[in-house]
């Protein structure tokens, strides 16, 4: 393969991962160069400014050390989904499974078949390790917060092993929520959590949380409700031979009462309900506890207007701030705002949100 000159950023190897995620999640990587790393540092070729990246870093993580620089990179020259389409499908990979999230808009389901066939075969023909392509036959519903999937090619499953942040996760798309959109929060939670902390998981799905925190705390507590993660979320743990993460099969709303006082830190990942269930994080917390609540918040006007996507982003995570300040404040607790970013985009208008608090006692 050719080498080519590129502009790039490097950061020291043990934060890459996590660089390299935050990066890609707002497209600022290149594609056709791949990025390369020697003993001390990864060198991640950039698709954007200079000024963009230096904030994103910065914003995400103030004592990251980078440096931007120009290197050689070894071009990578492979044929693309698009270059075979004539039209660029949304997909992403779970583990050997592709998930089409959207495709052009089709006149009728006939024809909407045909498109998802030909997107699938594209992408069966690029990504050699690909084994099936899947597409969503539903929205996120439920308690448990699964969706249905229609598979389009391959072979006849929606069972994976994925890979992320080093880590493996056994998961059955239909079964127990699981997004690979979330790869760079868990990293950057977990290298907040201090050695000695107890961590509560109020809503650990197959586990991805609570697994990627347990490596750097003393003490991890798993909760969920629906007994498919429940099981997938043991099998994960001998997967990736983790044992300090306490699985609890239920409704925390019940658990919480077994666990007063008990949290260091509290991870509250199911963004359209964490609000009905802060009393019961609250009644988990030790004074001076971390909060990582999730909400998803719209950025439309008070008129119901379009906004500008930088207002919009600051509108979503301005009303999760006071939501989570007020809620925490009206149970009679102190709430300090460490940090607030945006997730994701959930919606064409919004956002899912995370806000970081410490939790003081009672006032
Ligand atoms: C959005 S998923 C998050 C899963 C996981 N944290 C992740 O990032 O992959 C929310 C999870 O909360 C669980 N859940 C919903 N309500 C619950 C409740 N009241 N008590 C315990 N678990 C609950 C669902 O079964 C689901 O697995």
């Amino acid at each position: 393969m050719p080498v080519v000159k590129a502009f790039c950023v490097r950061v020291p190897k043990r934060r890459g991962e996590e660089v390299r995620w935050l990066l890609s999640e707002r497209g600022l990587l290149r594609r056709d160069v791949r990025a390369r790393a020697d003993s001390n540092f990864v060198y991640l070729p950039l698709e954007g400014l200079k000024e963009e990246v230096e904030k994103v870093l910065k914003g995400a993580s103030p004592a990251l050390e980078f440096e931007f620089l120009i290197e050689d990179f070894e071009a990578v020259r492979r044929e693309t989904v698009e270059g075979l389409l004539g039209f660029r499908p949304s997909y992403e990979v779970v583990g050997d499974i592709a998930v089409i999230t959207a495709l052009p808009l089709c006149d009728d389901e006939a024809e909407e078949r045909q498109v998802a066939e030909r997107a699938a075969a594209a992408i069966l023909k690029v990504h050699k390790n690909v084994k099936v392509v899947v597409r969503r036959a539903s929205a996120v519903s439920g308690v448990y917060r699964t969706r249905r999937f229609e598979i389009i090619a391959g072979e006849r499953r929606t069972e994976t092993v994925h890979k992320e942040n080093g880590f493996k996760f056994l998961v059955d798309l239909e079964r127990a929520y699981f997004n690979p959109r979330l790869g760079y929060e868990r990293a950057r939670v977990s290298a907040l959590v201090k050695g000695g902390e107890t961590v509560v998981d109020m809503f650990a799905g197959v586990g991805t949380f609570a697994i990627q925190v347990a490596r750097r705390a003393a003490r991890v507590i798993a909760i969920d409700i629906n007994p498919d993660a429940i099981c997938y979320l043991r099998r994960n743990l001998e997967l990736n031979k983790v044992t300090n993460v306490e699985v609890l099969e239920g409704d925390v709303r019940e658990l919480s009462k077994r666990l007063r006082g008990i949290a260091d830190r509290i991870i509250m990942n199911l963004p359209h309900d964490a609000f009905a269930l802060l009393e019961n994080a609250l009644e988990m917390a030790k004074d001076g506890c971390v909060l990582h609540y999730y909400a998803v918040k719209s950025a439309v006007d008070a008129g119901g207007g379009k906004v500008r996507s930088s207002e919009g982003v600051r509108k979503a995570i301005g009303a999760a701030v006071e939501e989570l300040r007020g809620g925490v404040e009206a149970h009679g607790f102190r709430c300090e705002i460490l940090n607030a970013r945006r997730v994701k985009q959930y919606a064409p208008h919004a956002y899912i949100v995370a806000v970081d608090a410490k939790i003081g006692g009672r006032a």
